[in-house]
């Protein structure tokens, strides 16, 4: 499915990036928003015409219905949205650290809240459009290592099924993309087989236009029907 205008937040990096470099040379044109604008920039050059970049913090809710507003202007229209940015520290097995908790509380589930909104908002109105929400398989299950990030893309998914539940009866298309591990600067320090952020934003791309939550490995689909269905004392002993 081809779409005329998109806004990927979180474009700088990683699986974004490559989303935005596979939609810009399908034809879209890409608002591209993350804080590292010399990323942006480069995507510009490659793409000229096809790529907007727009430098912003996703910690600066207030900013963001204006902002919004400038870039639909600017794109003249609205037809696929993702909130791709996410943050994951390094956390130590022993490591309660509150700070490191806020800054995954207020990128993945705080920053996603405040520019779904007004993406939902739009397409409730124009009864149109697909709004992405890039979650994690992570999500699907309380682990030890990761518990914040756990349940903030756990988060996501539950918000993401709500929005689907009250945007399908106008139209609206809400996928929810649950990657495994890919190599990205996010992942760099999990020690594991990972999927190159070119492959994983290909699958990506072929889900946005799907309803539903999509595991970008076949596999998982199967590995995950069967791990959300261990019972919680036998998971523990996994440490999974
Ligand atoms: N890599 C994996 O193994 C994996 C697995 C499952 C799910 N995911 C999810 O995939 C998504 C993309 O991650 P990635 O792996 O591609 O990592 P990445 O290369 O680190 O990309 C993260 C993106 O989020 C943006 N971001 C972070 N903090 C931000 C902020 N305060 N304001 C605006 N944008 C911000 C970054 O842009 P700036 O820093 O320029 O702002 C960057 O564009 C994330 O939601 C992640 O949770 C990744």
């Amino acid at each position: 499915m081809k779409h005329k205008t998109a806004i990927i937040i979180g474009a700088s990096s990683g699986i974004g990036r490559e989303i935005v470099r596979i939609l810009a040379s399908q034809g879209t044109i890409v608002a591209a928003v993350a804080r590292r604008k010399p990323m942006l920039d480069e995507l510009v050059a490659e793409f000229p015409g096809k790529v907007l970049a727009f430098e912003h913090d996703v910690l600066n809710t207030d900013e963001v219905p204006e902002l919004f507003l400038e870039i639909t202007k600017q794109l003249g229209g609205l037809d696929l949205f993702v909130y791709n940015s996410g943050v994951m520290p390094e956390v130590e097995s022993s490591e309660f650290d509150f700070q490191k908790d806020m800054d995954m509380v207020n990128v993945n589930m705080v920053g996603a809240i405040a520019w779904c909104n007004q993406a939902a908002n739009r397409f409730q109105h124009t009864k149109h459009g697909c709004l992405v929400g890039i979650g994690s398989v992570a999500g699907d299950r309380g682990r030890q290592l990761q518990p914040v990030y756990n349940a903030s893309k756990a988060f996501l998914h539950s918000y993401m099924e709500s929005m689907r539940n009250r945007l399908c009866r106008y139209g609206v298309i809400v996928s929810t993309i649950k990657p495994g591990p890919v190599d990205t600067d996010l992942a760099k320090h999990m020690k594991m087989k990972k999927m190159s952020a070119r492959q994983a934003a290909e699958i990506c791309v072929t889900k946005f236009h799907k309803n539903g939550e999509h595991y970008l490995a076949f596999f998982h689909r199967f590995a995950f029907y069967i791990i959300k269905r261990i019972p919680s004392p036998i998971f523990r002993k996994l440490k999974l």
